[in-house]
């Protein structure tokens, strides 16, 4: 199940150039480049006519260039040149998709391209906000973009998954939880009182001693997890507010399927103590990643149970309260969607 009327990162910044670059996204094959002026461009990845993946060719004077009989195309998508052929015909041209470059990604929007409206993207800021230091990645992920949506919704796998470095018993245990809905996003807040600080924090944080410590959960649909985390030292206020003393990060998720099985999880850890002490946000982003590839160990093994049982059952737990929330919006969207039948063909 894809959402088609949404913005998805396709990139980071650094990933699209000159040179044409292939990603399969929502099961379409895309094809990314830059023009000389810098500007993002996405096609279909498909020459209409004997349907080479056009990334296979060359920018050529900002057209991409088919590999195989040299057919150009310009960045709007109208071809304009035929080798050893003076007429072309109107009709023939590529698709192109909406783009924009906001906080070291670029964006897509697979959907009706009259709604791709930029002031829709989520906001990243603490990408690109000089008071906060932030490191990334993307991973192909062998597994359904909605596994890693439950994932970040239920933080008491940190427990179990990543007893070395985010996690320890108290954050199963010990959290105080609310979730809150909106029309399209779900807020599920932690607070985990007077307990022993993680690896990680302790690394990052030299708490003294037991720490208050948050997880404020912000899903956006369809698939945007902005996580706000930290810890202050138990007895310094910080659940009534006051973060003195204390660590701050944002843990910002932007999950682009590729196809019903696999995903692009494109994710980074930003942080605002030391923001611009690269050691520091190496730190932070090597902490992080270390999970997350324990996660991603998880994900693509639950996606071969579920492709072996595809009709097997589900229980449900209390920690499930917010991702139960966030999949009937997904659920309410998609039928909306397809109700207007604004899927592309
Ligand atoms: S297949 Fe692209 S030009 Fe022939
Ligand atoms: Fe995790």
């Amino acid at each position: 199940m894809f959402l088609y009327n949404h913005w998805y990162v396709a990139a980071w910044s650094t990933e699209v150039s000159g040179q044409p670059l292939a990603r399969t996204l929502l099961n379409e094959p895309v094809v990314l480049y830059r023009t000389a002026d810098g500007q993002p461009v996405a096609m279909e990845d498909r020459c209409p006519h004997r349907r080479a993946p056009l990334s296979l060719g060359k920018v050529v004077n900002d057209r991409l260039q088919c590999h195989y009989h040299g057919l150009q195309f310009a960045p709007g998508g109208a071809c304009v040149r035929i080798p050893g052929q003076e007429r072309i015909p109107a009709s023939v041209s590529v698709r192109t998709y909406p783009v924009a470059e906001r906080y070291r990604w670029v964006w897509i929007w697979m959907g009706n391209p009259d709604e791709a409206d930029p002031d829709l993207i989520p906001d990243y800021r603490w990408m690109t906000d000089d008071q906060w230091g932030a490191k990334g990645d993307r991973y192909h992920v062998k597994a359904n973009w909605q596994l890693i949506v439950d994932n970040l919704l239920d933080l008491t796998h940190l427990a179990f998954v990543h007893e070395t470095t985010i996690g320890n018993a108290a954050v199963a245990e010990s959290a105080d939880v609310k979730v809150t809905r909106g029309p399209a996003n779900v807020l599920v807040t932690r607070w985990i009182i007077d307990q022993p600080p993680p690896p990680t924090y302790a690394k990052v944080g030299n708490f003294p001693g037991p720490v208050d410590r948050w997880q404020f959960i912000d899903f956006t649909a369809p698939s945007f997890l902005r996580l706000h985390v930290g810890a202050t030292p138990t007895g310094t206020g910080g659940p009534q507010g006051n973060l003195e003393g204390g660590i701050q990060m944002r843990n910002l998720n932007c999950i682009t399927p590729e196809t019903e099985s696999t995903t692009h999880y494109f994710w980074a850890q930003a942080h605002n103590f030391d923001p611009h002490n690269q050691a520091v946000t190496d730190l932070a982003f090597e902490q992080v990643s270390t999970a997350f590839r324990e996660d991603v160990v998880v994900f693509e093994a639950q996606q071969r149970v579920i492709a072996h049982c595809p009709d097997s059952k589900e229980i449900d737990i209390n920690s499930d309260a917010g991702g139960i929330q966030a999949r009937r919006i997904l659920a309410r969207m998609h039928d909306a969607e397809t109700a207007r039948q604004s899927v592309p063909a």
